[in-house]
Order: structure tokens, then C-alpha cells, then sequence
């Protein structure tokens, strides 16, 4: 692996912490990108900790020239054989009917998890292919099959269940486009994630009703949600060598939920 990098998008949340110190103790450096200065270095921080090679770049992943300026500069650490685009949400409001959806906020949440992740793919891919080799792994839910019940840990959910739906579609559709130039191109749909202390899905979880948790976790056949590191592991898999006949799945990890 030496030499070899991944870039991975919202790289300081709770997942993206995990997926780093993942990838970095599969052997990749890793490029962590992320809107926040202060969580980025210290998410950057764990990882040189852990043995890990890392760099760190603060950008919007949403702004139309983020990608060729991520680009640049991993093309200027190394190879690029990863990109994981985890820079996603559903915002801090919760709307519970579509009457209460606005288009700016509806354009907002396709804009981030979407079209961000179209773009960083548009980027990345040439020098993939012109390697003959590259993995994409992009960030769903199973929120894109939809969920029944009150709006919980989700803000805008109509719309990031169909932004996490559209994924799904760029992923297949990407894959199938690029599978012949030895690039894979794979979804993970995780349900409920549940990151360390003070990582934002398990401030908002937390700060639910005792009755809407527990009634939550009974939704889940293992009875407790996910773990960040468990969806790093499915991640990392599909960054690595050996996943080389696996792509445009849309793989739930999310204990049996779907
Ligand atoms: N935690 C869960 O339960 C769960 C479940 C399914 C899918 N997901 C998805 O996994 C991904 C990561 O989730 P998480 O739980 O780590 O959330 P998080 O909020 O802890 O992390 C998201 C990170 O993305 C960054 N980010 C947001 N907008 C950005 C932008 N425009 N540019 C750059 N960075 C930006 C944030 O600063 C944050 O560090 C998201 O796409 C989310 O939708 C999470």
C-alpha cells in the first residue's frame, strides 16, 4: 500500500473519524477533507495517533471547485486509489410533512449529499481509470428505502431519503460506466449510527423522549444501533485489493434492519 492514498469527504464526523483510521491502518494515507477547521485536526490528530499518514484540507465539498482543488493536492501526495465521499445530513430542522419542505432546503440537501458526491466522482475518476484502478465508496442510508414513524435523528428526511436514494443510482450507474477501466464504484446504507460522545447523530439521538429510543432500538433485529467502526469495516473492505469482483452494490450494514 505504500505510496497509496485515499481521500475521504466529511472526514471529521463520527463516521468519517472511523473510516480514516481505518483506511490508514489498511496502509492508505489518508487526505481528510472537512468543512470544520478545529473537529478536522483532531479527527487528523487520532489517526497520527494510531501509526496513520494523514493530511488534512478544510473545504466546502459543496462548493463547484472543491473537488479539483481536493484533487490537486492528493495528486501531489501520491496515487489516489480511494475516494470515499461521506459529506452528507439532513440538516438541523425537523420537517415532518412535505408541505413544510422549502426548495431552498430541498436543494440544499440534494446539493450536499448528491451532487457533491457527482462532482468529487467527476474528479477523481480520469486518474483512475488512467491507472487502471481505483474504489469509490459513497455514503446511502437505509433511509433511501424510506422510514416509518416520527422524524427523529433525521432533520429534512423526505428529502435525504431521496438524496440517499439517488446514490444508490449513481453508484450503479457509475460502476457499470467504469467497472471495464478496473474502478469499483459501491454504496454502503448504514442504518442508525451511533459514533463516540459528542458526534452530532448521537448528541441529536440522545436528546430524544426515553420511550422514542427505546422504541428505536426495538426497530432493530440486534436491539442496539450501529457502531461507527462497524461501518469503517465494510468501507475499508470495499477500498481494499481484495473487493476487486464487488461493484454497485448498495450493501446495508445496518444489523439486519432492511
Ligand atoms: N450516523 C448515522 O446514523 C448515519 C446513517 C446513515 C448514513 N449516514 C451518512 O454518513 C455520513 C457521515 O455521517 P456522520 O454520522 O459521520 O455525520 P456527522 O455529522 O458526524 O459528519 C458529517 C461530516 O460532514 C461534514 N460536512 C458537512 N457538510 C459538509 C460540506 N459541505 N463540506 C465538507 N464537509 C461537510 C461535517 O462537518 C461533519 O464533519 C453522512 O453522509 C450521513 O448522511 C449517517
Amino acid at each position: 500500500m505504500a505510496g497509496r492514498w485515499a481521500v475521504v469527504t466529511g472526514a471529521a464526523g463520527g463516521i468519517g473519524v472511523a473510516v480514516s483510521l481505518q483506511l490508514a491502518a489498511q496502509g492508505f494515507g489518508v487526505l481528510m477533507l472537512d468543512l470544520q477547521d478545529g473537529a478536522l485536526e483532531a479527527g487528523a490528530e487520532r489517526v497520527r495517533k494510531a501509526g496513520g499518514t494523514v493530511e488534512t484540507m478544510v473545504l466546502d465539498a459543496m462548493s463547484p471547485p472543491a473537488p479539483a482543488a481536493a484533487l490537486a493536492r492528493a495528486e501531489a501526495l501520491g496515487r489516489v486509489d480511494a475516494l470515499v465521499n461521506l459529506a452528507g445530513g439532513s440538516g438541523q430542522r425537523p420537517i415532518r410533512t412535505i408541505e413544510e419542505m422549502e426548495d431552498e432546503l430541498w436543494d440544499h440537501i440534494l446539493a450536499l449529499n448528491v451532487t457533491s458526491a457527482f462532482r468529487f466522482c467527476r474528479a477523481f475518476v480520469p486518474g483512475m481509470r488512467a491507472r487502471r484502478h481505483g474504489r469509490i465508496v459513497n455514503i446511502s442510508s437505509t433511509l433511501a428505502r424510506g422510514r416509518k414513524g416520527p422524524v427523529t435523528t433525521h432533520g429534512a428526511r423526505l428529502a435525504y431519503s431521496t438524496a440517499k436514494a439517488a446514490l444508490l443510482g449513481l453508484t450503479a450507474q457509475l460502476a457499470k460506466d467504469e467497472a471495464a477501466h478496473g474502478i469499483t464504484v459501491n454504496a454502503v446504507m448504514p442504518s442508525l449510527i451511533l459514533a463516540e460522545q459528542g458526534s452530532r447523530i448521537r448528541d441529536r439521538f440522545e436528546a430524544l423522549p426515553a420511550e422514542q429510543k427505546a422504541g428505536m432500538l426495538r426497530d432493530f433485529p440486534t436491539g442496539r444501533a450501529g457502531e461507527a467502526h462497524e461501518v469503517a469495516a465494510v468501507i475499508g473492505f470495499l477500498c481494499s485489493d481484495a473487493a476487486s469482483y464487488v461493484t454497485g452494490t448498495g450493501m446495508p450494514v445496518d444489523g439486519g434492519f432492511l
